[in-house]
């Protein structure tokens, strides 16, 4: 096995490597609009596997590998059937012989531990139904270029329970912040991560049922559709649940006066947020739809540097 680095979840990275890597996306960024070459994937292959649709992860990846130098080959469940026509162990040791590193989009998160299990390449995690730690890198380096900080603040997250509430939570046991969870009974996300949180001494997870108190004061208030990718049949029935923590301008009114609102977006405008709010002033959503590709290229390169 060569020595190689993972990105499966945030907290696969310490503390202090979670900072440096943000450091170096908010470096690439000013390097890239000043149109600065740097080409640490010079001469590698990586390959994008997508068993879900994606438009922001899909194009950040490959327009991100290209302007490292690299060449990205996206490939489809269609064509290597990850799992039934061999086996995942036998498909990583194959893939290992060809490409620098691989990003997966895929539904089980078992599936993309076991790749990287059997690959001796670098494996990214582009979002598992469990979690999605790139587009977390991507928020907080949103964060800290709105408050000059990652740490001290109050972010709440409204709405369903979910990959992004999970890779929240993960991001809750390196750096220290208010995690507020402002969601119904039973849309609740892993509450072994919540349990994680309050133990690791860092930061204070919360959940709140009741919406105005789960946005009082917040710096952030963050939120993403109420059925995932893979689970829209149950998108009425978490619906009528997640109603009241929508993300609308009566809501906002509770949170601190110069908050941000995120959405990792895709967004379904009318549900879980209003045109008004994402639209509005507060809303931070393109520019953190952008650092998804500051943030991935600072991922990269750092794995690269650990190889
Ligand atoms: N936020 C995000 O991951 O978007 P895509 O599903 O379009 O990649
Ligand atoms: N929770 C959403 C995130 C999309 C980027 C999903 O998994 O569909």
């Amino acid at each position: 096995m060569r020595p190689h680095r993972d990105f499966l979840h945030v907290n696969d990275f310490s503390r202090e490597e979670i900072i440096e890597t943000l450091a170096l996306a908010r470096e690439l960024k000013d390097r890239r609009n000043s149109h600065e070459d740097i080409r640490p994937l010079a001469g590698q292959t990586w390959g994008l596997i997508f068993h879900k649709p994606s438009l922001r992860t899909r194009i950040s990846f490959e327009v991100g590998i290209g302007e490292l130098g690299g060449h990205p080959v996206y490939i489809t469940e269609k064509e290597i059937e990850l799992g039934k026509r061999e086996t995942i162990a036998d498909a990583a040791q194959v893939l290992s012989r060809y490409l620098g590193g691989i990003m997966i989009r895929t539904f089980s998160h078992a599936d993309v531990i076991e790749l990287a299990k059997y690959a001796d390449i670098p494996i990214v995690n582009g979002l598992t139904d469990f979690n999605h730690p790139c587009q977390i890198m991507a928020d907080i380096q949103t964060v800290h270029e709105n408050f000059g900080r990652y740490e001290d603040l109050r972010i709440t997250y409204l709405g369903d329970g979910n990959n992004i509430t999970n890779s929240w939570l993960e991001l809750a046991q390196e750096l220290s912040f208010e995690f507020v969870i402002g969601t119904a009974e039973d849309t609740l996300p892993d509450m072994k991560l919540v349990d994680a949180v309050n133990k690791s001494g860092k930061s204070r997870a919360i959940i709140e049922h009741d919406p105005v108190a789960a946005v009082k004061g917040s710096h952030v208030v963050y939120t993403d559709v109420w059925a995932s990718m893979g689970q829209k049949d149950q998108a009425d029935a978490k619906a009528r649940k997640l109603q009241p923590f929508q993300v609308n301008e009566k809501l906002m009114q509770h949170a601190d006066k110069n908050h941000i609102v995120l959405h990792c977006l895709p967004a379904e405008r009318g549900k879980e947020i209003t045109d008004a709010v994402i639209d509005g002033p507060h809303s931070k959503v393109f520019d953190q739809a952008e650092n998804r590709l500051h943030a991935q290229k600072a991922i990269l390169t750092f794995l690269m540097e650990k190889m």
